[in-house]
Order: structure tokens, then sequence, then C-alpha cells
């Protein structure tokens, strides 16, 4: 079967608003489909929400999820000759906050459902141990009151990286409020350019000091934002003007890129923002921008919430039964709002560039593990690094782009 030949709206220009979620060092062509969430007239509103949100819990605005990490580790004292467990199977996001504070980050293993390993947690710790980073992949919880119970045995920090849970709710419990900290990356579940979040439900977080990044972020931010929407036919009524608008902020921003240099560097934008992985020391304690706070509070939670679960339920009923792939998850649970839907693939060496060259969009979480991470520290991470990849089910998603997106995968499929 051929994937219908329909016209997508996206120009054939280089992703505008990439993130860590976002295309990778290849050189494939942009997703023909968004990949993150996009700005759209029906995503704003200011309805009151009843799903459980990190912006429940009292929190800071970050710009980075990695960043509050930074933030959460410093607030718990944790510093040099500290050892901090993390997931074997992780981003590098997640591990180089640990070694800014110059604490040595110790790998635990993770089970073929990125459930965590808690035997092997419990054999890492050592007297130097003073937190653990539990990560809810994709946005499904970890047993996080069990690894709670561990970590007040051991008397340790718990770090709740919900960069891929804003929403939900796990043991009837909001997602977030079982640790001592939470980090958000609230990129990755609104339409921001930058953004993440450090929440406590435990913890007063007043004494942490912020700085307010240049207006140049927020501009950058703000134009990143609609011409991401635009490039995906969103928000057709201001697009002309836009259009006018973006051509003379490339031009202004190129003029300011070139003035500013040796001045402040490249620190214009945090990596986050621009598709790196890597922590920049500027960024840490910068606030989340204006822009980016006011999307946050002025976007449709509930109906996030929601599309996410259905899109999420249509795509996985859709490709069923495709040879080589199957969710990595049988089921979808109550309270779980996903940030993708993870799909375990037979052969990804082919279909990864079969897939990325047709324009489908795809990230593969994990891509690149640190290098100490071989098949006998955790054969699971290696292998999830490797054979899961993630397709988007984010509430911007059209009709029209999911039917292209499932006949794409089923028709190039092994
Ligand atoms: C599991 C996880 N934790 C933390 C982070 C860091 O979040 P941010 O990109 O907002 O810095 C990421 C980024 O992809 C992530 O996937």
């Amino acid at each position: 079967m051929t994937a219908p030949s329909y016209q997508i709206n996206a120009s054939p220009q280089p992703e505008v608003r990439p993130t860590c979620i976002g295309p990778g060092a290849h050189n494939y062509p942009p997703p023909k489909i968004p990949l993150l969430p996009v700005l759209t007239y029906g995503g704003l509103g200011s309805e009151k929400a009843n799903n459980p949100s990190l912006a429940d819990i009292p929190h800071i605005l970050t710009s980075a999820g990695r960043a509050a990490i930074v933030l959460a580790l410093q607030h718990a004292g944790i510093t040099e000759g500290d050892e901090v467990l993390v997931p074997a199977y992780h981003c590098e996001s997640m591990i180089a906050p640990v070694e800014h504070v110059g604490a040595t980050p110790v790998f635990y293993s993770v089970h073929a459902n990125t459930q965590i390993d808690m035997l092997d947690v419990e054999r890492k710790v050592t007297s130097a141990t003073r937190a653990v980073l539990a990560t809810h992949y994709f946005g499904f919880p970890q047993r996080v009151c069990d690894l709670r119970t561990l970590c007040d045995k051991h008397e340790l920090i718990l770090i709740e990286d919900c960069a891929h849970a804003f929403f939900g709710e796990t043991n009837g419990r909001p997602i977030g409020t079982v640790g001592d900290y939470a980090i958000g990356s609230a990129m990755k579940f609104f339409p921001l350019f930058d953004g993440g979040l450090l929440a406590s439900s435990s913890r007063d977080l007043a004494s942490i000091e912020q700085f307010r990044a240049s207006i140049a972020l927020e501009l950058k931010g703000l134009v990143s934002v609609i011409e991401y929407a635009m490039r995906y036919g969103r928000l057709r009524l201001i697009s002309l003007p836009l259009r006018i608008t973006i051509a003379v902020k490339d031009l202004l921003w190129g003029i300011t890129k070139k003035t500013m240099r040796g001045r402040v560097g490249d620190n214009l934008a945090p990596p986050s923002s621009e598709g790196g992985y890597a922590l920049d020391p500027y960024w840490i304690d910068a606030r989340m921008s204006r822009v980016s706070e006011f999307i946050l509070s002025y976007s449709r939670v509930d109906r996030i919430c929601e599309r996410r679960r259905t899109n999420y339920c249509r795509i996985v009923e859709a490709l069923d039964g495709v040879p080589g792939m199957r969710p990595l998850f049988d089921q979808l649970p109550e309270g779980v709002v996903p940030l993708v839907i993870p799909m375990t693939i037979t052969d990804p060496a082919t279909l990864f560039p079969t897939l990325k060259n047709l324009g489908v969009p795809i990230w593969r979480f994990g891509e690149y593990l640190y290098p100490q991470i071989s098949e006998h520290v955790c054969e699971n991470s290696v292998y999830l690094s490797k054979h899961v990849f993630q397709f988007p089910c984010h509430p911007e998603l059209t009709d029209k782009e999911i039917d292209w997106m499932v006949e794409t995968i089923k028709s190039h499929a092994a």
C-alpha cells in the first residue's frame, strides 16, 4: 500500500523551532507535519483546568528543564564528592546538570518497559549517594511511591524528572508531588521557544534568585513560535503581515548577532531552544521569557490533555498489526498524558532514515547514551535507545496530518 500523495502544508525550509526533541545532527529534510506543539487560535484560552499539572505545585519558571535540574541539586546542597543516581536510559541534558554541580552520576538500570530497576538502585546506593533522579518516560509514570520509601530509608533526595510528564497523576497523586523536587520541560507540551519549571510541594524555593533574559530572547522566542506555526499552515489570518515582520526580523537578527558577538557570546538563546542537549551555565539562573510565560498561562490545558490521549489511542490503533513495530506500552492508563507515542521497531536502522527522508516526524530519546552505558551496565537501555522511536501525538495535529503519518509509516514498515 502506498501513502496518499497529499500536499502537507510545510514549506521546505529548515526547522525553526527545534528543541531537544528536534531533528538531531543528520541532514534529513524537515518534518512535513509538526513534531512539536504549534501555536493555534484553538489552543489559547483561559478556562479553568481540571487536569493536574506541574504548574499547580509551588514552582519557579526556568529557561529549560535541564536548568531546573541544576537548581534542584544546588537547592538540595548537592556538590563535589556526592553521587547522584541517574537512569542508564537518558539524554545528555539529564546528566550534564549533575556534572555541573561537581557530583558524580551513577547509572542505574531500567526494565524493558522503562520502569526503574529498584534492586539496582538499592545496589548502587553508597555512603556518598545523595539523590535519585527518576524519569517518567514519555509521560508514563514510575512507581514513585516505592522509590519514595527507598529514598526515605537511605535519606536520599528524590527528584522527579517530569520533562515528559507535565500533566497527569499516578497512584491517585498528581504527578511531581511525591519527590522532594519535580522538574518540567514546558517547551515539550506548549508552543514555546524556551521554558522549564522547578516545583516542590515540600521545600521553599523562594531563595533561588533568577534574572530576566534580554529583550532579544523575547523577540526571537515570539517570532520563532509564530514562524513555526505559519510554516505548518496555522495562524493564517495574520500570515501576510507576519511574513513581512519575519523577513525584517531575520535581517535584524543577523545584524544583532554580528554586532553583539564577543559581548554576549553565543548566549542569545538557551541551547535547549536551539535543538541542543548541552547545558550552558549562562541560562541556569534565567527565568522563562515573558512571552513563554504568557502562552503557558493562556493555554487550554484540558484540551491539551484530552487531545494527547485521543491522538495517542487513535494512532496506536491505526498502527496495530503493522509488521516490525509494536507500542512500547500495552495500554494508556487512566491519568496518563503522553508526550509521544513510543513504538518498538524491529529494524530501526532501515526504517529510521526511510521515514525521516519522507518527512515523518520522529524523536529518538536516548539516541546518544553516555559512553559508559554498555550492555553490561543496562542491556535494556541500549535496546531502548536503538529500537524505540517516538511519534507525535500533540493536540494540534490535524486529522489529515495523522492519516498521512499513519499511512506513510504503514506503507514503509517491514
Ligand atoms: C527525560 C528528560 N529530562 C530532562 C530533559 C531536559 O529538558 P529541557 O530540554 O527542557 O532542558 C529532557 C530533554 O529532552 C528529557 O528528555
